[in-house]
């Protein structure tokens, strides 16, 4: 099929790579004219995996880039729109970008095509979509337009897009139902899985993936009812451990003993210092809009988002209580990405704590794997960079843990404590056993688990001890 995708963000530029290894003919749209320049010139302007192979074996061939939205519907029977759907002040999704595109579709529309929204948007907008082409003087029976939320996840995008749990069509009649079954036949008949070269099947994945059909309003609402619902079960674990640090049971032990339970399932029961990223914040925040609008005062939603800001404040609560006054004290931190396995800092967790610690005097040496470049961009001087996570713990008070990089979860921990000076580990990500840090011979506090000390250190020193 011949597709434009429009918005080459992380949806777009993904999305565009996966058709074309599909077997569709692609061309990727977008108005900013630098990130056009990176793409047409080999460039990968995100960090993801196998996404450069993809670009690499397709640019020039069944994929292309370009700044003429007009001339890429008119070449295209499918119209996949990416554009960023920013959150407002008041925390609706802000859809302007989705109308001018709309608009400019409408301009371009000849025989029949599909217009399909993939980015996140509230309920209603296909709506809106439909309504504002059809103002532009374009005939009814020249588009139909459809919702195909995407359930990617950045770190893992490619993987993700070509091994989901579920493809979501949301259709209001059989004609653009048909369109878009053809898009993903390679996935649904499970033709793609065959090829020599396909993106290999990642663990706890099954193919082929099901399709589900709905109308356009069902499809739209289970994209913000996914995100909404992960962002609370991770919001409902990190309430648990509160209460676990308060009676001194251990938040692992019941993750295990809930996630156990197949109704509930392990996946997303991971305590730590909240979720952030692009999406679950701005999804939360816009469904919760959404349903303010539509007469229903969803007042889960504001508990999901207080406890994921609360998470925050008692951890850098649990940073002063370990290290009594802050100003001055040298801190190594791991991790400024929102989450492992990506350069993305939007709303990040890590970042939020290093400001917050550089506003109460704090000296910080940070280390990230992916992230340290971008966070250049938006950060003030006064925070330092590590070239390895060894270097940020050098000579520190106390180190951070406080991004779920799988490298920091196997860090040769006799090395680590020779490099602090102190050797407290403060962990956002329970990403270590206590016992193993304690008998290694680190002080070391988490989330949802007492904090742990060497053998044989009197209580009264119990907060790490000077090395000799
Ligand atoms: C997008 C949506 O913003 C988000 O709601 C959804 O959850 C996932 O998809 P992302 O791909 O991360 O997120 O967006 P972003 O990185 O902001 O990329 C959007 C792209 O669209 C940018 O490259 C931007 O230049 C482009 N764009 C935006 C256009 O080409 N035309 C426009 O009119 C507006
Ligand atoms: C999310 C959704 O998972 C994806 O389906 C959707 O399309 C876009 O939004 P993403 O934002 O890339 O994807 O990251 P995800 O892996 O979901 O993590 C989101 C945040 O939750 C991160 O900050 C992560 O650290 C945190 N998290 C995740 C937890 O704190 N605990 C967990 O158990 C899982």
């Amino acid at each position: 099929m011949r597709i434009a995708v429009v918005g080459s963000g992380y949806v777009g530029l993904v999305a565009g790579a996966c058709f074309a290894d599909l077997g569709h003919q692609v061309v990727v749209v977008d108005n900013d004219e630098a990130k056009l320049d990176a793409l047409q010139n080999g460039q990968v302007p995100i960090h993801e995996q196998f996404l450069p192979e993809l670009l690499a074996r397709h640019r020039g061939s069944r994929l292309e880039f370009s700044g003429n939205l007009q001339e890429a519907v008119r070449a295209s029977d499918v119209i996949f729109v990416t554009v960023g759907t920013p959150q407002t002040e008041t925390g609706e999704a802000d859809l302007s970008f989705v109308e001018s595109v709309a608009r400019e579709i409408s301009g371009a529309l000849g025989g029949y095509k599909v217009i399909v929204e993939k980015s996140t948007v509230p309920v209603y907008t296909s709506e809106w979509v439909r309504k504002v082409i059809l103002r532009n003087g374009t005939d009814p029976a020249c588009f139909d337009v459809a919702s195909n939320p995407e359930f990617l996840r950045e770190g893992t995008a490619v993987a993700d897009f070509l091994f989901p749990d579920r493809i979501v069509i949301g259709c209001d009649n059989e004609r653009s139902a048909e369109v878009l079954r053809q898009v993903y036949a390679p996935m649904t008949d499970g033709s793609y899985y065959q090829r020599a070269n396909a993106i290999p099947q990642p663990d706890r994945t099954s193919v082929p993936p099901p399709l589900l059909v709905t109308s356009s309003k069902s499809a739209e609402l289970i994209k913000h009812a996914s995100n909404s619902f992960l962002a609370m079960k991770i919001s409902f674990i990190n309430a648990v451990a509160s209460i676990c640090e308060s009676v001194g049971a251990d938040v692992n032990q019941v993750c295990q003993g809930v996630g156990a339970d197949s109704r509930i399932g392990r996946r997303f029961l991971n305590p730590g210092i909240g979720y952030g990223g692009s999406c679950f914040p701005k999804d939360v925040l816009a469904f919760r809009a959404v349903a303010r609008e539509c007469g229903y005062d969803f007042r889960l939603l504001d508990e999901v988002m207080h406890i994921n800001e609360e998470q925050r404040t008692r951890f850098l609560r649990k940073v002063r209580s370990a290290l009594w006054t802050l100003r001055g004290k040298n801190l190594g931190v791991l991790g400024l990405a929102f989450k492992g396995g990506t350069d993305d800092i939007r709303e990040s967790p890590a970042l939020f704590l290093v400001q917050a610690l550089l506003q109460e005097g704090c000296k910080i040496t940070a280390y990230d794997p992916a992230a340290m470049e971008r966070t250049r961009e938006v950060m003030n001087s006064t925070l330092k960079y590590a070239n390895s996570a060894y270097e940020a713990a050098r000579g520190a008070d106390a180190l951070l843990i406080l991004t779920e990089w799988e490298e920091f979860a196997n860090l040769d921990l006799s090395r680590l404590n020779q490099e602090l000076k102190y050797p407290i580990v403060i962990d956002g990500r329970n990403l270590y056993d206590s016992e193993v840090m304690a008998a290694q011979g680190f002080t070391y506090y988490s989330v949802g688990r007492a904090a742990c000390h060497p053998e044989g250190v009197p209580a009264a020193l119990r907060n790490g001890v000077k090395k000799a």
